[in-house]
């Protein structure tokens, strides 16, 4: 059987290229690519992914125009409010990882409701970033760790343990329910390949998939593509793979 990705983590990008080829306004590639969320929010559920994060709104994103950025955050609020009766029904816990104190009053409290309502989803955890950075979550945590001796256990000796209190500190600073698991494949559309701030620490060991597809244009069709050639790897984590050690490894073989 084709391994499926735990955790899938999706840089949303290309809506504005979109809708530029079309003469539209920018936010109508917005408009078009929330659509997309809905798709491949469903599709990730029904292929048994655990974790699904989109990136939505990065804190850099807030130096775009003011038009823009509102349609963004209204988009966002309505996504949050309809969304509600498919994750009851599809068991999806949905949460929103980032700053808070940036965003306006009723999107904080559609949240609230939101993660409130489908907090018991066990089938699969869909984390939508918004105001999000990996680099100043980080740069939070560490100013925690200097100012408290108690932040600091964040740091003890065994490693994996090390990795278990990281993640769970790092949860708290972007107001995770729980722990944000390793990123197995890490997507992004709209032809650039880059990571933007986006999971750094999570991303360690993720398998990356670029894709020229623009987000709006993001099917069902291109997900499933995407979850083959994760198949398709061979991941080591720094180790060996097993047909190396045994000798099959026919690179392994060709370098002798
Ligand atoms: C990047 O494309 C995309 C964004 C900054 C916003 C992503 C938002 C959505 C997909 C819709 C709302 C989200 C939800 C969860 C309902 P870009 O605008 O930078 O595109 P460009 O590179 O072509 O300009």
């Amino acid at each position: 059987m084709q391994s499926i990705p735990q955790h899938v983590a999706i840089i949303m990008d290309g809506n504005g290229r979109w809708a530029s080829r079309r003469g539209l306004p920018r936010t109508a590639g917005h408009r078009r690519g929330a659509k997309a969320v809905r798709r491949i929010v469903e599709f990730a559920a029904q292929h048994q992914v655990r974790e699904l994060t989109l990136f939505a709104f990065s804190s850099d994103n807030w130096q775009r125009p003011l038009g823009e950025t509102t349609v963004l955050m209204a988009l966002l609020q309505q996504y949050l409010c309809q969304e509600i009766r498919t994750c009851l029904e599809q068991g999806i816990a949905l949460e929103v990882i980032g700053r808070r104190d940036r965003l306006g009053r009723s999107l904080g409290e559609a949240i609230d409701r939101c993660e409130g309502a489908t907090a018991a989803g066990e089938r699969m955890r869909l984390r939508i970033a918004v105001d999000y950075s990996s680099r100043q979550s980080i740069a939070h945590l560490m100013m925690q760790c200097a100012a408290s001796p108690s932040a600091r256990q964040v740091l003890p000796s065994s490693p994996p343990h090390r990795r278990h209190r990281l993640s769970d500190q790092l949860a708290s600073v972007v107001h995770a329910k729980r722990p944000i698991g390793d990123v197995d494949l890490l997507i992004r559309s709209g032809g650039e390949r880059r990571l933007s701030d986006f999971l750094l620490l999570e991303c360690a060991y993720a398998e990356l998939y670029f894709t020229d597809v623009l987000w709006p244009d993001f099917t069902a069709q291109n997900f499933a593509t995407a979850l083959d050639a994760f198949g398709l790897r061979n991941r080591r984590f720094g180790g060996l793979s097993e047909a190396s050690v045994t000798g099959q490894d026919p690179q392994v073989r060709h370098a002798r």
